[in-house]
């Protein structure tokens, strides 16, 4: 398996030294959706969508207008396939790709969700996507943990190695994509331009990136509430209208939103790997043991307990040795801004 690069990073505090793992560059693919009307067709069917919540900020307050038009839905999770989700779930071009970035035979597509933005004129925060683990994500476990145990190196044969492909509708004012391909201390590339029925495949989850503004420009970051809605308009204009609490907040075309759809899978060497690894779960005491084993094994004055582990001292204590790196050149975010 072509595995993200292996550097030892300079040490941490207290003389922790981790493995950070960067991955290689993305694969650029051409042309990838034979007629884009069909996916025209799915964002129609699958309207309305909302606005990104995410873990950045969990407490908004859902009357409050503090959200960018940065609406999101899901087609495809574990719990969800919507019809017609098979065209970019099962897209042999990307799950080949995806095999080639790998050197890998078993890609398990799992997930594809879709972004529609507009006139949002500072960037998306730089980031690297969720870790996951063999018995550990979001869904059972603290991000803080599955970050610091992403950060520290210590899960790496854990991990459930991830492909992402990402997929771009349409041209927009702006809309680009800045990435670390060389890792955070290189300076970014931007995909920009050109980005109509482009997608980019590799690792989301070793490489930062970074979602450039996005026009129109005109009027600033227009803002919402949790609570608006984008759809297409109830008439023949072809617009799409963002409602909010009962108002009309935006209304366009639907090619000048910036459509971008997100692609997941599983990946594994091997099926030998697959269920060596399917059978190696962790659990949260596995968890707090091997970084408590690793704070003894350093003379770390740190311990986590089992039953703390939502405790905030802890989550910044362990967060402090294992910080996560600042990609170079990184543009200022709509979560510094709003
Ligand atoms: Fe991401």
């Amino acid at each position: 398996m072509r595995l993200p690069i292996f550097c030892h990073s300079q040490s941490l505090l207290n003389g922790i030294e981790a493995m950070i793992h960067y991955s290689e560059p993305p694969l650029l693919l051409k042309g990838v959706i034979d007629n884009t009307e069909d996916v025209v067709r799915l964002l129609e069917q699958n309207a309305p969508y909302t606005p990104l919540g995410g873990w950045y900020r969990p407490e908004a307050d859902m009357d409050a207008a503090t959200n960018a038009m940065w609406f999101q839905n899901d087609w495809v999770h574990a719990d969800l396939q919507v019809p017609g989700s098979e065209l970019f779930l099962f897209h042999e071009r990307v799950m080949q790709a995806a095999r080639d970035f790998y050197n890998a035979e078993v890609i398990l597509p799992h997930s594809v969700y879709v972004n529609m933005m507009a006139a949002i004129e500072v960037c998306g925060p730089a980031h690297t996507d969720n870790p996951r683990f063999h018995g550990r994500d979001r869904s059972n476990t603290p991000m803080w943990m599955l970050r610091s145990m992403f950060w520290s190196g210590l899960f790496d044969e854990y991990s459930i190695v991830q492909a992402t492909s990402i997929w771009w509708m349409n041209d927009v004012e702006g809309g680009g994509l800045y990435y670390w391909p060389g890792g955070p201390d290189k300076p970014p590339e931007e995909h920009v331009g050109d980005m109509a029925n482009t997608a980019l495949v590799g690792d989301n989850h070793g490489m930062f990136h970074q979602v450039g503004p996005v026009g129109p420009f005109d009027q600033g970051t227009r803002l919402v509430t949790p609570r608006a809605e984008l759809a297409p308009a109830q008439d023949e204009s072809g617009d799409w209208v963002v409602m909010d609490r009962g108002e009309v907040q935006y209304r366009a075309p639907i090619e000048d939103y910036r459509v971008s759809v997100l692609w997941k899978a599983d990946v594994y060497r091997n099926e030998e790997e697959r269920q060596r690894k399917v059978a190696n779960s962790l659990s949260i005491p596995d968890v707090v043991a091997i970084f408590n084993r690793e704070f003894e094994d350093k003379r770390i004055d740190l311990r986590i307990d089992v039953d703390a582990v939502e405790d905030l001292g802890i989550a910044s204590a362990v967060g402090a040795l294992y910080p996560e790196a600042v990609p170079r050149e990184k543009r200022p975010s709509m979560y510094d801004a709003i």
